[in-house]
């Protein structure tokens, strides 16, 4: 199986996901990443790491479809089976959704359907809820909405900073994005 992952920024949970498939034995191999956005440091992870990358932003294109379209003609290039967004700052169309119908996977940084949306981290602090987490799912067309594959809680304590909750966050999303991943290649999911 051949995964492609799309990032937009930092790109550590890139970083990590590489890496795991590397070290591991597993029946895939992260071939590919797009990016939006010109300037973001996954780019140079990638390069580092040694993966192919190609970006564009949708700004180059008259329409997202156009936008889509491209990226398609992409993924077919590299023969990609599964898309994996990992801080992807962007809402997947019709386009995408259609053609990689229950084969694009997200991670979000809280216990969904708490706290959706493009800050998580800090929406959960702010609301001064107990315990929040990480969620793996599989996207549709809402925002943080499709169906659940994983879920891990921690606890934000007393002494927890929105960096130290950041942290905590990161080490679990390293942790366990790769692992729901090979588990779900595993049950034949997201294959056919
Ligand atoms: C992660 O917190 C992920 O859950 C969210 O975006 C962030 C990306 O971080 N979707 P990084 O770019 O992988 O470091």
């Amino acid at each position: 199986m051949r995964i492609a992952v799309f990032a937009s920024g930092n790109g550590s949970n890139f970083q990590a996901l590489v890496e795991y498939f590397k070290e591991n034995e597993v029946p895939a191999t992260i071939d590919w990443l797009f990016c939006d956005r010109p300037d973001a440091f996954v780019l140079q992870r990638a390069e580092k790491l040694g993966i192919k990358a190609t970006c564009f932003s949708p700004k180059e294109f008259a329409s997202k479809v156009l936008y889509e379209q491209a990226i398609l003609e992409e993924l077919a290039n590299h023969q990609i089976d599964l898309i994996v967004l990992a801080g992807y700052l962007r809402i997947i169309g019709k386009e995408l959704l259609t053609a990689y119908e229950n084969k694009i996977i997200n991670i979000h940084p809280s216990l969904l359907p708490d706290f959706p949306g493009l800050h998580g981290i800090r929406d959960a602090f702010e609301a001064r809820v107990k315990e929040t987490g990480v969620t793996v799912h599989y996207v549709d067309s809402g925002v943080d909405t499709g169906p659940i594959i994983r879920q891990e809680k921690v606890e934000i304590e007393p002494q927890d900073t929105l960096v130290t909750l950041e942290e905590k966050i990161h080490r679990i999303e390293h942790r366990i994005f790769p692992e729901a991943i090979v588990e779900l290649i595993n049950m034949g999911d997201s294959t056919q």
